[in-house]
């Protein structure tokens, strides 16, 4: 699990956006953290203690001065302890408070004795964070390495819609796991291009060719590529994922755009996977005005696409590691060692679209990769982000 032997401490302060933590505990938990909440006396207004003790299995942290049940200096132990101190959600408060040094309760203690990586979700009134002494306040924390998860713009519970919005659980999570996976991350000295999703080729303003392709293996390539510290540039098609707002993505529409944006990006990249689904053919023309049902049954010319996969196998074989993936319904492995080599490929992740569990939008693939020496390997049904570990790992073997 992603964050096992991790343990991450989690502020919660006192806004409305407190319950969301619950869900984040939860998150964290599942990923195999092992939690500790310490919450303000004013989140204990806004959400119970016993549902964070619940979710988080451990005791949650509020008074500094109960009596210990083990001999120890609770925000102490809980400072050392920390791998990551996230405080979600976060309110000026407390964001003026840690910036000033100010320890008058369990949280903000626990935080002026830590060393560890200080990750902040704010999330108030819209005034209250544009206000200049927030800013000065949030800019002093980043100066001195605190991480921030900035607040979406929506409805406030005053009412008003504005910035101030706690971000998304998933985006919070992933950078905590990001913090905490920091020190161990295998592939900080990688850059690493990957395109996901399948390419549109239009036909007229209102039509356009396209495939199946969600986006979910190369997204999740993308993802836990940052995850162990690579530089990424994710190429994007059309998907149905959420954003990765940590990633650099370049997004494109059609095959001769995705080429031009693997090409460019290739160029300083160690590595290149390119898990998109590409439209071999496209409309020869397209048309500028929309195809009336009373043109009758027109016929559409095809015209080819570049083969980005191959073309960048011509270019960098040998000086790049080059990934490529096959989607069969039929004589999958001859198909993909014909498509390895042809391609120069270093190795193919293949795929059976008849296979329970494996394909387009589904969670999990089962895959066999077949490498350019011939061997190969099949892989038992496993989640897309379990296997985008898996194929990163082999890229860099
Ligand atoms: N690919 C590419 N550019 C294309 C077509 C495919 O870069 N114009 C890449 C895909 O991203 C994938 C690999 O080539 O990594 C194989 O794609 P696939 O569609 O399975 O193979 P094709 O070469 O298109 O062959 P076919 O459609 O006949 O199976």
């Amino acid at each position: 699990m992603l964050l096992s032997d991790k343990t991450i401490v989690l502020g919660v302060t006192g806004g409305i956006a407190a319950y969301k933590a619950l869900e984040l505990t939860s998150r964290l938990k599942k990923a195999g953290a092992d939690v500790k909440v310490i919450m303000t006396r004013s989140a204990a207004e806004f959400v119970t203690p016993l549902s964070f003790q619940t979710l988080s299995q451990n005791r949650v942290a509020i008074n500094m001065f109960e009596e210990p049940k083990a001999w120890e200096v609770r925000h102490i132990s809980l400072a050392k302890a920390a791998d990551v101190i996230a405080v979600v959600p976060a309110t000026a408060n407390f964001i003026a408070k840690a910036a000033n040094g100010i320890a008058d309760d369990m949280l903000t203690t626990t935080v002026l004795a830590s060393k560890a990586p200080l990750l902040i979700a704010p999330a108030m009134n819209t005034n209250m964070f544009e206000n200049q002494i927030t800013q000065e306040n949030i800019e002093r924390l980043k100066s001195r390495g605190a991480s921030f998860v900035m607040p979406d713009v929506g409805r406030l519970a005053c009412g008003a819609i504005g910035k101030g919005k706690l971000a998304d659980i998933e985006l919070i999570f992933d950078s905590i796991a990001y913090l905490a996976l920091k020190s161990e991350a295998d592939l900080s000295d990688k850059k690493i291009v990957v395109s996901a999703g399948a390419t549109a080729e239009p036909l007229d303003p209102v039509r356009f060719l396209t495939n199946r392709s969600t986006g979910k293996m190369g997204f999740a390539i993308a993802r836990a590529a940052w995850l162990r510290g690579a530089d990424v540039t994710l190429i994007a098609g059309r998907h149905t994922c959420p954003e990765l707002n940590f990633v650099k993505t370049v997004n494109v529409t059609t095959a001769p755009e995705m080429y031009s944006a693997a090409l460019d990006a290739a160029k300083d990249a160690d590595i290149i996977i390119m898990a998109a689904a590409v439209a071999d053919y496209r409309p020869a023309e397209v048309k500028k005005s929309k195809i009336k049902k009373s043109a009758g049954a027109e016929e559409i010319r095809l015209v080819r696409n570049p083969d980005i996969l191959a073309e960048l196998g011509k270019k960098y074989a040998g000086s790049k590691t080059i990934i490529g993936f096959a989607m069969e319904t039929e004589n999958l492995l001859e198909n993909a060692a014909e498509k390895c080599a042809k391609k120069h490929a270093d190795f193919i992740v293949a795929n059976n679209l008849r296979t329970e569990g494996a394909g387009f939008g589904t969670d999990t693939n089962v895959v066999s990769i077949i490498k350019k020496d011939g061997t190969v390997t099949d892989y038992p049904k496993m989640d897309k982000s379990a296997l985008a570990d898996i194929i990163l790992t082999e890229a860099v073997s």
